[in-house]
């Protein structure tokens, strides 16, 4: 039976963005995001200098994944970037928990994403535009309307080719066929 959305996805995994080898581009980018963002929060000269080398090592990872991520971007923890090459997301974007995002993806200001959403590659989310939890987003999509909870949008402008209630319904009749 397919599986509905469950708040525990929402619970942010950690291990996901753990560099799991010093070449590891993109989880590389997003700790120097992650190590600015709490330096930010304390004060005092030690801060300010590890601050500074936090600019250059952001500096360095984003071009070397060619990801316009910036320093103050939104984004919930648990973030993969498998392939981060043209990603681009703008500061006042948020971005929840535990989501995935392909490369070429570009999204802009007033997109609110909830979490555990997976977002293909190309895909363009045009603001102001919510995405509920637990939706995929089709590879070159362009979304500019709001995604509802446990979907799946496609196309240009993306329209919902799949909800998981279908899915259920699917499931239970085939069960009850057998
Ligand atoms: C959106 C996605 C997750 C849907 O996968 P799925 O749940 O298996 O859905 P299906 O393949 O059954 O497709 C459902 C419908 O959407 C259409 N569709 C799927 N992906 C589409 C896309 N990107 N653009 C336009 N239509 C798409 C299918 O043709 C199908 O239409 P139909 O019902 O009229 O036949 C998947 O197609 C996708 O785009 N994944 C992104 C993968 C990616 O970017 N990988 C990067 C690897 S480097």
């Amino acid at each position: 039976m397919a599986k509905q959305f469950d708040q525990d996805e929402c619970i942010p995994d950690y291990e996901r963005e753990k560099p799991t080898r010093y070449w590891d581009p993109s989880r590389r980018l997003l700790k120097t995001i992650r190590d600015y963002n709490s330096l930010t929060k304390r004060k005092g000269i030690y801060q300010y200098f590890l601050k500074s080398f936090c600019v250059l090592r952001y500096r360095f990872w984003s071009i070397v994944t060619s990801a316009d991520i910036p320093l103050n971007a939104q984004l919930g923890e648990g973030l993969l970037l498998p392939h981060p090459n043209g990603i681009v997301i703008h500061p006042n974007a948020i971005i929840g928990p535990n989501c995935l995002i392909f490369q070429q993806v570009t999204i802009t200001n007033g997109v609110k994403i909830g979490c555990h959403v997976d977002i293909g590659a190309g895909a363009k989310i045009i603001g102001p535009v919510t995405i509920g939890n637990n939706v995929q987003i089709g590879a070159n999509s362009v979304v500019i309307h709001n995604i509802p909870d446990n979907s799946t949008a496609v196309g240009i402008p993306a329209r919902i080719v799949k909800t998981k209630n279908d899915m259920k319904k699917y499931c239970d009749k085939n069960e009850t066929d057998q």
